[in-house]
């Protein structure tokens, strides 16, 4: 059974950060299990202190266990390529976010953003659990909002695949290799500049 690396034993970081950073990564290896409620519940709970303009917390997570009533439902608004290995995840979430601010009824420019914190908060939840984690662009929107019943103010903006680490051996043979070690970076000088943008 080849067994997923550390992340740690590939990543290296240019500069002091925690360690944690490098440790989070997207697999696609998961062993098929179904995910308990305390995890999910910490999954969520880190999720929740993220931060968010004017504390709105506009972001809203659907989920759907392995095996319980709502698990095909999720799995079918996926695209085709991400359902071939998230056929063995513990946990699918659909992200959502509201769009207009609660406190005046004005657009927020920044929903996507806050709810993008929220998730990473999650992601890096699921890491230090030692749990996959991997977030998807790679679903059908619209379907998501027809079939889960989500208003019209809020966009749908994520999926993530959640799970206990699994075999490399049990994936499609064409997404074997990209589990057999964690991706790199852009150096900082591609990525930062001081003052204007000089990229
Ligand atoms: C918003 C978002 C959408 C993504 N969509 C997909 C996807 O549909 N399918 C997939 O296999 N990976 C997807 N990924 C995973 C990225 O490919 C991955 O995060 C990136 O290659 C960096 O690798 P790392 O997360 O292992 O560090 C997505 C990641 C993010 C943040």
């Amino acid at each position: 059974m080849s067994t997923l690396p550390d992340a740690l034993d590939h990543r290296t970081s240019d500069h002091p950060i925690v360690p944690l950073f490098l440790q989070r990564w997207s697999p696609r290896a998961m062993s098929g299990e179904p995910l308990s409620p305390e995890e999910r519940n910490s999954l969520f709970e880190a999720a929740r202190w993220a931060p968010s303009t004017y504390n709105e917390q506009e972001w809203r997570f659907l989920y759907a266990v392995r095996d319980t009533a709502h698990w095909e439902t999720f799995l079918g608004l996926l695209m085709e390529a991400n359902q071939a290995w998230c056929v063995r995840a513990g946990m699918l979430i659909v992200g959502t976010s509201c769009k207009v601010m609660s406190r005046n009824g004005k657009p927020n420019p920044v929903h996507t953003l806050d709810c993008g914190l929220a998730v990473e908060n999650l992601l890096l939840q699921g890491a230090s659990m030692g749990l996959v984690c991997h977030a998807m662009a790679g679903f059908d929107r619209g379907k998501a909002r027809a079939v889960l019943g989500v208003p019209e103010n809020y966009d749908v903006e994520v999926m993530i695949a959640v799970g206990r680490p699994g075999s490399i051996d049990d994936l499609p043979e064409n997404y074997r290799d990209m589990d057999r070690a964690p991706s790199g970076r852009k150096p900082l000088e591609e990525i930062v500049a001081e003052g204007p943008f000089a990229f």
